[in-house]
């Protein structure tokens, strides 16, 4: 039993394997935070609940620790709910009004309005073998009038008091992605957030508090992540009393709507946890949650070949097949063609949203390619980006009003295309409709899922009329012996946006809803297709996007030396399960280095695996060094990514500035019999040192057989492995060895 009420002091506890989190009723009706980290007694707490008062100018300071309260009276810190009543009140007070205990892990918290009927649930539900509980709210307005819901945030959390207040995030750009970053709090806000309309490359929903003294395995930590792929929030708010919390939700900004009367509004889930173990252990704790409950499946990531830094658009039948041919003699499982391969897309200046075969590129249409796919043993995946489309284009001109535009303005173009609006139930309907199309026609079984370009002019005022007055840009039809995919089929009402109002700032929300709507009615339709979730790189990653995703593609920047990088700021809050990476070529066209295969296999091995090089110009013999890497990935598949992840020699400390030289990763795989370990050494200098490598995760009391770049191996008591370590002794510049551990009975 994970809930616990204790009905004596009015207090609620919620315990998890390791941690105690409380909060009460006080003496005024509201609902205050009082402890969250390490177990605790929780009778012992009763004495924190009491309402604090400095001076007049600062009345209810104990608000600063409500659990979800309403900004209303004294209550100045970010609130949870800001809300307009019919009559003009903009001011909400939010009481206790009950309790439900679920199961074992939930817990419904009831508040009312002092006055209105508008209640808020606040809902927990504790994932105790993981130290998380998951936390959202449900808004219903009771009141005969629509109430205005201007700010509505999915949970604050408090930390506990600390000597200091150090938030660890990620920041980054389109291929700069996931750059960790550490700051230390003062008093006032932090706020990471998106006003993009997608998660974005910029900052992402996850962050981090600690004292400042936490390391990677040690100290404690606590975590939150939001599962929201629109514009959210998230704001760190030190208050002059030295209290710490964090409020996350869907982004406020531009982002009021309406709430019907009988309507009710579900927030999304802001996960919350505390692990005593360091940065390291709220990884582990993430990433086995993601593993375990959030993700669609449990299957592991097929090693995949993607066109794409190969062909770019230039794609033919011929070509792909060349290449498909190749990537079945390096040991691919999925062969999955990118973009280029529909309407009249021979650049990204045409065909966005005529998602029929290309006839010229595909004579004989696409199962041709599919069947000569499946013929060689690997199974076929392809490329859409379904949400954007390029003003030349047949869908465009047919639809100009399914885009966002205010009727004012001219749409802004980021890589010549505009995007479509999706709250439209019509549009809504023709991406579901094609998408079902094109995976009833054909043997898909993977999707790359993708959206080029952030979302500006969000009008929803449908534009209809505004085209029929300005005139409607010509629409030709579809090429002579084009195959349709374009039978739009009816698909109507979007369950979590009932009773809310289609205008002004909804249209933020109505576009991640119905996204994740078609991505739940894709995924019901056809259960043997798995997904993946692509913006730009890694601009739509979350834990929103995760429940429908089976993996992420997290950077267009495939330099296996800045993926390093990037693929260790994802890893703090992302599981190795989704991470998709990619061997490409070199020199690299992004940078300009040189890397060798081993390196570029190393990196690309700490994650899913994909190939993405043009491998048709690969010599035999790199052909065959890069089979061998990839059948030796096959074995340590598991490990990777269904293990725990110790990130031994982390490259960055967060500011900018690399700390060493070295890069050291080790899984221990889920029974913990097997661990692999990969080392990176940047470059050598003033001569070489012979390290020793201290790993983790091992049976002290064990031997284990320790192999070196496949060399020979060698026996190693785990202890020696614990706290001596590995020899590693790597000389020169960009050189890699990948370590394999083996429990010997
Ligand atoms: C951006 C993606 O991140 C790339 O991998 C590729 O699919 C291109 N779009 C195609 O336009």
């Amino acid at each position: 039993m994970s809930i616990v009420y204790l009905e004596k002091h009015r207090l609620f506890e919620i315990r998890t394997a390791r941690t105690s989190y409380l909060f009460g009723v006080n003496e005024k009706g509201t609902v205050q935070h009082l402890y969250w980290g390490a177990p605790v007694e929780a009778a012992d707490c009763a004495g924190l609940l009491r309402g604090r008062h400095h001076s007049s100018f600062d009345a209810d300071v104990d608000r600063e620790t409500e659990e979800y309260g309403g900004w209303g009276g004294c209550g100045y810190a970010e609130p949870g709910l800001k809300a307009t009543f019919a009559d003009g009140v903009r001011d909400v007070r939010l009481n206790y009004e009950g309790y439900e205990i679920w199961g074992d892990n939930e817990l419904v918290l009831r508040l009312k309005d002092e006055h209105y009927e508008l209640r808020v649930d606040v809902r927990y539900k504790a994932v105790p073998e993981h130290d998380l509980i998951e936390r959202y709210v449900q808004v219903s307005n009771g009141e005969a009038q629509p109430v205005r819901i201007e700010q509505v945030m999915a949970a604050i959390w408090s930390v506990q008091r600390l000597p200091a207040y150090r938030m660890t995030h990620v920041a980054g750009r389109w291929a700069g992605e996931y750059q960790l970053r550490r700051t230390f709090l003062s008093e006032g806000k932090k706020t990471i957030e998106s006003r993009r309309g997608f998660t974005g490359p910029h900052a992402n929903p996850w962050l981090a508090i600690d004292d400042g003294s936490a390391g990677e395995e040690t100290g404690s930590v606590w975590f939150g992540a939001l599962g929201w792929s629109g514009n959210w929030k998230i704001v760190a708010e030190k208050t002059t009393f030295g209290h710490v919390r964090i409020a996350g939700g869907v982004n406020d900004f531009d982002g009021a709507f309406s709430l019907a009367p009988g309507a009710s509004y579900t927030s999304p889930v802001f996960v919350g946890g505390f692990t005593a173990g360091g940065f390291g252990g709220m990884s582990r704790s993430l990433h086995r949650y993601e593993r375990e409950c959030v993700l669609p499946t449990r299957k592991l990531r097929k090693v995949l070949y993607n066109s794409w830094e190969a062909t770019e658009f230039a794609v033919t039948a011929e070509g792909q097949k060349a290449l498909a041919r190749q990537a079945a003699r390096l040991g691919v499982e999925r062969f999955v063609v990118d973009d280029g391969w529909f309407g009249q897309r021979h650049s990204d200046r045409a065909g966005l949203g005529d998602w029929y075969v290309n006839p010229e590129k595909f004579p004989n249409g696409l199962q041709e390619l599919i069947d000569e796919v499946k013929s060689l043993g690997m199974e076929f995946g392809l490329w859409v980006e379904p949400e954007s489309v390029n003003p030349d284009s047949e869908l465009y001109r047919k639809h100009p009003e399914w885009t966002y535009q205010f009727p004012t303005r001219t749409g802004t173009q980021l890589r010549n295309q505009l995007l479509l609006n999706l709250g439209l139930p019509e549009v809504k309907s023709f991406v579901l409709g094609f998408m079902t199309d094109l995976l009833s026609t054909y043997d898909i079984r993977f999707i790359k899922w993708d959206m080029n370009r952030t979302v500006t002019e969000p009008g929803v005022v449908p534009l209809r009329e505004h085209f029929e007055e300005s005139g409607r840009p010509e629409y030709d039809g579809h090429p002579e012996g084009a195959v349709s995919l374009g039978g739009a089929e009816p698909w109507t009402g979007s369950a979590g946006m009932e009773g809310i109002e289609h205008s002004g700032g909804s249209v933020w929300l109505r576009h991640a809803e119905h996204l994740y709507e078609i991505w739940a009615e894709l995924r019901a339709r056809f259960p043997d297709v798995e997904f993946e979730t692509c913006a730009g790189g890694g601009s739509r990653i979350d834990l929103g996007i995760l429940r429908y995703a089976d993996q992420a593609w997290i950077s267009d920047n495939t330099d296996a030396r800045d993926r390093l990088a990037i693929q260790e700021g994802f890893s703090y809050a992302y599981a190795p399960a989704v991470m998709m990476c990619w061997v490409t070529e070199s020199p690299h066209g992004f940078n300009g280095r040189s890397l060798p295969l081993s390196y570029r296999f190393h990196s690309s091995m700490m994650g899913g695996l994909g190939i993405g090089a043009d491998i048709g110009k690969w010599p035999d013999d790199e052909i065959a060094e890069a089979a061998a890497y990839v059948e030796l990935y096959k074995r340590i598949r598991p490990i990777v990514l269904e293990g725990d992840l110790y990130r031994l020699e982390p490259l960055g400390p967060g500011n900018g500035q690399e700390r060493s030289n070295l890069a050291v990763y080790e899984y221990v795989g889920p029974d913990g019999e097997e661990a692999v370990a990969f080392v990176f050494l940047q470059s050598q200098h003033f001569g070489s040192e012979l390290l020793h490598l201290p790993l983790r995760g091992l049976d002290p009391q064990a031997a284990y057989e320790v192999r070196v770049n496949e060399g020979e191996p060698a026996v190693r008591s785990g202890s020696t492995l614990l706290h001596l370590g590995v020899p590693i002794g790597l000389r020169g510049d960009y050189k890699s060895l990948l370590i394999r551990l083996k429990k010997l009975p």
